[in-house]
């Protein structure tokens, strides 16, 4: 069994920008600057966003933190992101989700400019990703792409069971993974709170990417040897005994099912910080095809 290491791997993408970045500075160029708008004050997502930013700190990107109250409307959010889109200082802008009740998400990302649309998530983006043209990829989607490509993993004609159709994850790691090239080339199987028998389609699959948010819900039985596990999930499952009052759980019951594997994520140290080193790349050609302007 392989363990596919997010934490190394994200190091050694922040160090390659960041090799990137000091050129830029070396050469007097302005570098990337990520904004990132968080409303309310959910505590996960507020520890998301406060990673993204301190990664671009790391890195020497400029960031930017929004931080706009719970019972902010539609139209405030709506007009601090005419803002952003205006601003030329920022390159790209991410908007946290989920958002409060009283704001329509989909308007939201509809609002944000595609050309500083690092996310991924605005439907022009969303579209040419499925087109299979240049943009923004959604930052875990590609991260997980990233580390099956940086583990030589194999996809071609493999097939990929997704469990959970999310727009952020699911969704567009089935039309990933079905595209041509590498890696891609799979047979996919989208899975969904709906389907049936799931157990006799994971034991059927070569590689499962699990994006459910249920902890422990991928059990060995499930699946079949030599399988490549990727794990998104991370839940925070309340435990009195860690001094945070909670521990970060994966879907995956990582103990039996690695015992199975031929590749496989932990959590935490997979996917997660996969997804902010990629946000940084987007973040990176961000900047890139503004200078080019
Ligand atoms: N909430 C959970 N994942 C993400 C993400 O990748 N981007 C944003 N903006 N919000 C999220």
């Amino acid at each position: 069994m392989t363990l596919l290491d997010g934490k190394k791997v994200s190091n050694d993408i922040k160090d390659e920008i960041k090799a990137e970045v000091d050129a830029m500075k070396a050469n007097g160029e302005k570098v990337p600057h990520l904004a990132a708008v968080i409303v309310g004050d959910d505590g996960a997502s507020l520890t998301y966003v406060g990673s993204k930013v301190r990664a671009c700190e790391r890195i020497g990107f400029e960031s930017t933190l929004v931080k706009m109250p719970h019972t902010t409307s539609e139209l405030e959010l709506l007009k601090k992101i005419k803002e952003l889109n205006t601003n030329d200082a920022i390159d790209g802008f991410i908007i946290q989700l989920p958002l409060p009740p009283q704001i329509d998400t989909q308007k939201v990302l509809m609002a944000v400019d595609p050309s500083k649309d690092v996310d991924g998530f605005h439907p022009e983006n969303f579209g040419k990703m499925a087109l299979d043209m240049s943009t923004f990829i959604p930052a875990t989607p590609f991260g997980i792409l990233e580390l099956l490509e940086r583990y030589d993993v194999d996809t071609k004609g493999k097939h990929t069971v997704v469990i959970g159709r999310s727009h952020i994850v699911g969704r567009p790691m089935s039309i990933l993974m079905s595209r041509k090239g590498w890696p891609g080339n799979s047979t996919v199987t989208l899975t969904h709170s709906n389907t049936k028998n799931i157990s006799q389609i994971t034991t059927q699959a070569d590689i499962i990417i699990s994006a459910l948010g249920v902890p422990n819900f991928l059990k060995a039985e499930m699946v079949k040897d030599d399988v490549v596990v990727i794990d998104v999930g991370i839940t925070r499952v309340p435990d009195e005994d860690h001094p945070k009052g909670y521990v970060i759980r994966g879907d995956v019951d990582f103990e039996a099912v690695s015992e199975k594997a031929s590749f496989i994520t932990p959590v935490p140290g997979g996917v997660g910080p996969m997804t902010i080193a990629m946000l940084l790349k987007n973040t990176l050609l961000a900047r890139e095809q503004r200078r080019a302007l």
